[in-house]
């Protein structure tokens, strides 16, 4: 597995403005040149199969469904993460920032101290260098859980963070505006009695509002004190974006509306949505559709949200359900916006000089299958 590429052949090339039939020459783990029609030497036949920039993913939690299988169950760490990091490799994703919640919520929800037994597992797997995809991390805070700021601190003091996300899951407001999904939701996820969950939703209400307007300019200066970029989560009013574009939110993570999205789009913040959303044909919790924001013309990436497997499958589809949006647009919804989003700059597109980043996808009847990855130029998966 780990063979350096060289040189690709006889494939679709997915370039940031079109698609070429060529060659693709790398070295040192760059792209050296890009070249139209027959190869000059022989190097790994794609048979007509695409080549695209390896996947930038933004928002993935599925780390912790491995490392906690069963409810209540506790996977070792260490090959949680192997684990994991075998899947978004397979899944054609080579830079992944990694989700992990800061803050336990007045339920219980969340990791808790854990968060820190699977950062260090993070740790110890990219030491030793057996990470398949370059793995990065977003912090993931829920602003009113009591213990947010606290924990977040003593994160960011052990372990490097590319990316905060400032969340309010409070029921009645953003995500979960109509609280009537909120409680069909977490009734799902829980399985208590309804008059507990009751009484759980009063109880957010009671206490929430408090402590995010204490918590939230804390989070919020972490981050600015450090250089890390920020992300909103669940804007679904003017106000809230307004609130976004005066903290320097440079992300918008699933807006839930409409004019949330197109406001953020406006004031130069970009719009992320749910490739499960789109594959799904609308978002589980009630709110705007994927869809419905890329017809609009306000949807600059997707990410595999829960699903690492939709994420490239939601780019083919894009094209399919927004005809006017070409490969290269959705491709680029899914590699380069997402890495020039967080700053990555060395990434995201087939260009010479860039990262050799490379997916190999064969378009099977059903769905695009990812056949080969490399990360770096060294074989993935
Ligand atoms: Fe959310």
């Amino acid at each position: 597995m780990n063979d350096q590429l060289h040189l690709i052949e006889n494939a679709a090339i997915v370039l940031p403005d079109r698609i070429q039939h060529g060659w693709v020459a790398v070295v040192d783990g760059k792209i050296a040149e890009i070249g139209e029609g027959k190869a000059p030497e022989r190097g790994i036949d794609f048979a007509g199969d695409y080549l695209l920039p390896g996947l930038v993913e933004l928002h993935t939690d599925h780390l912790e469904a491995h490392y906690v299988p069963r409810p209540k169950v506790r996977w070792n760490p260490v090959g949680a993460v192997l684990a994991y990091d075998a899947q978004i490799a397979a899944s054609g994703i080579t830079t992944v920032f990694d989700s992990l919640r800061a803050g336990a919520d007045v339920d219980g929800g969340g990791l808790g101290t854990e968060l820190m037994e699977l950062a260090g597992a993070i740790d110890t797997v990219r030491r030793q260098g057996l990470f398949r995809a370059e793995h990065r991390t977003h912090l993931r805070c829920e602003i009113p859980a009591p213990d947010a700021v606290e924990m977040s601190t003593l994160f960011l003091e052990r372990y490097p963070v590319d990316l905060i996300s400032l969340m309010d899951h409070t029921p009645g407001q953003r995500q979960f505006r109509d609280i009537d999904k909120y409680f069909i939701y977490y009734s799902g996820k829980s399985g208590k009695p309804d008059a507990e969950i009751h009484a759980l939703i009063a109880e957010k209400q009671r206490v929430n509002g408090a402590r995010s307007d204490a918590n939230r300019p804390a989070l919020v200066e972490l981050a600015r004190a450090r250089g890390i970029p920020l992300a909103s989560h669940d804007d679904t009013t003017l106000d809230e974006v307004a609130q976004s574009v005066a903290e320097g939110v440079a992300l918008a993570e699933f807006p839930t509306t409409l004019e949330s999205a197109r406001e953020c789009h406006a004031r130069g913040i970009t719009v992320m949505m749910g490739a499960p959303n789109l594959m799904r044909g609308g978002s589980h919790s009630g709110n705007i559709a994927a869809k419905t924001l890329a017809r609009e013309g306000l949807l600059d990436v997707l990410s595999s949200d829960y699903v690492p497997g939709s994420l490239l499958p939601s780019a083919f589809s894009l094209t399919e359900r927004v005809p006017t949006i070409s490969l290269p647009q959705a491709v680029a919804m899914v590699s380069s916006t997402p890495a020039r989003a967080t700053g990555l700059t060395d990434r995201g597109e087939i260009v010479t000089g860039k990262r050799a980043d490379l997916i190999r996808v064969k378009q099977s009847e059903e769905t695009p299958v990812v056949r080969q990855v490399w990360c770096a130029g060294q074989r993935a998966a």
